[in-house]
């Protein structure tokens, strides 16, 4: 029991440091306010047992990680409601597009407790700006509600501008004595910065020390093994070894994101510019049949069983317009990569000859059906253009 405490200290010390230096050493964590999670998921979804009851709503920004659907709302009863953020701008959060979700909850009586954001995002693969943070910001001290900044994806900022914490925010803002203090809550885990998903180590990082106490009492249905807690002690003290993971993490992310961007242009396809993650927020709207959702799901059907590959269809984030689709470019070999960006090149290759086949065999339809036409009413020698 007393080694397991040390193992603990230890742990979070490593852990809290390696948090800090991911954000530049801009701020600084107190080991005080952090909770132990099993990953990000347990993380997200002890947040919501601490801050809503069954019925009231969190507001989310639209794409969103899937998997929020099942985190927060399975076990806890909170309902998501969509910001509605469009390609219009890039989906950056507007602060109309904040109003309209808060009023649409109010629509469906719902109390809104707080807005969940994922910075970088997943899906689209970009870092929040300034802007949007101080936005967000001052929508939730405007309405005296929460805010949670998923970090997952903190370490992965592989190029300008850089990431951003809403930590850093509160602390230019100077809002340490302000209510909005303790209503700012930041959820991190190690599974996507040092690729330790099987480890399922998260946490929970608040100034709130009632949602502290909650959530480390919560955090008893998903703990982190004492050994996992020594292993990783050893690993996150070692800076050198850390520093030099992330760097070169972020080198290699850079190098894969532009191979499949460079590829994809290639075959005609554009992504959302992106400077964070693990993935590309792709646009295949010209590649669907109608501009709708059941297209979509027509067209990633096609490319699972023609192409053999699966992405992520943007209905399944919740993406507003059809046609967006996430592309994962870090869970392989770059040959793998190569390979899969040649079948995409293939497969819009011949779906461009199939619709160019389609428009000759369609206009020569057309000007059979107008010869047609005429000749039937050659007969009283009109021509069927002055009816
Ligand atoms: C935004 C976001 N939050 C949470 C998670 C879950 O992470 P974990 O493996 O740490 O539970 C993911 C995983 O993809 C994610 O993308």
């Amino acid at each position: 029991m007393c080694s397991n405490i040390f193992f603990l200290f230890f742990f979070l010390q490593a852990l809290v440091e390696f948090m800090a230096e991911i954000r530049g050493n801009k701020v600084s964590f107190d080991q005080n306010k952090i909770v132990l999670t099993a990953g990000a998921t347990s993380a997200n979804e002890t947040l919501m047992f601490c801050l809503a009851e069954p019925g009231e709503a969190f507001l989310l920004p639209t794409p969103y990680y899937p998997g929020f659907d099942r985190d927060l709302k399975w076990r806890t009863g909170v309902e998501i409601v969509p910001i509605q953020c469009t390609s219009s701008n890039d989906f950056q959060i507007t602060s109309s597009a904040l109003e309209e979700a808060f009023h649409e909850a109010r629509r469906r009586k719902l109390r809104v407790k707080g807005v969940l954001v994922t910075n970088p995002s997943n899906p689209l693969g970009t870092t929040m700006t300034r802007n949007e943070l101080n936005l967000l910001l001052s929508f939730v001290t405007e309405k005296g509600i929460h805010l949670i900044s998923d970090e997952i994806y903190s370490g992965t900022v592989f190029s300008s501008p850089g990431f951003v914490s809403i930590l850093e925010v509160l602390k230019d803002r100077k809002c340490e004595n302000s209510q909005v203090w303790d209503r700012v809550h930041i959820v991190y885990s190690l599974s996507k910065d040092l690729g330790l998903p099987g480890f399922r180590v998260g946490a929970i990082y608040s100034n709130d020390d009632t949602v502290v106490s909650a959530a480390t009492k919560m955090s008893s249905f998903g703990l982190v093994s004492s050994q996992t807690q020594y292993l990783l002690s050893a690993l996150l003290s070692d800076k050198k070894f850390t520093r030099n993971y992330i760097s070169e993490n972020k080198k290699r992310l850079k190098q894969r994101q532009t191979l499949l961007v460079k590829g994809l242009e290639k075959a005609g396809i554009s992504c959302l510019e992106s400077n964070a993650g693990l993935f590309c927020w792709v646009n295949m709207k010209h590649l669907l049949s109608s501009n709708t959702f059941t297209a979509e799901m027509e067209l990633w059907k096609k490319i699972v069983h023609e192409v053999k590959l699966n992405i992520s269809p943007g209905s399944s984030c919740h993406c507003t317009e059809p046609g967006w689709f996430r592309v994962c470019f870090a869970n392989m070999s770059e040959e793998t990569l190569n390979l899969a960006i040649q079948r995409l090149k293939s497969f819009v290759e011949s779906m461009n000859s199939q619709s160019h086949h389609q428009m000759l065999k369609s206009s020569r339809r057309k000007s059979l059906a107008k010869w047609v036409f005429r000749l039937s009413f050659d007969h009283d020698h009109r021509e069927p253009e002055e009816r």
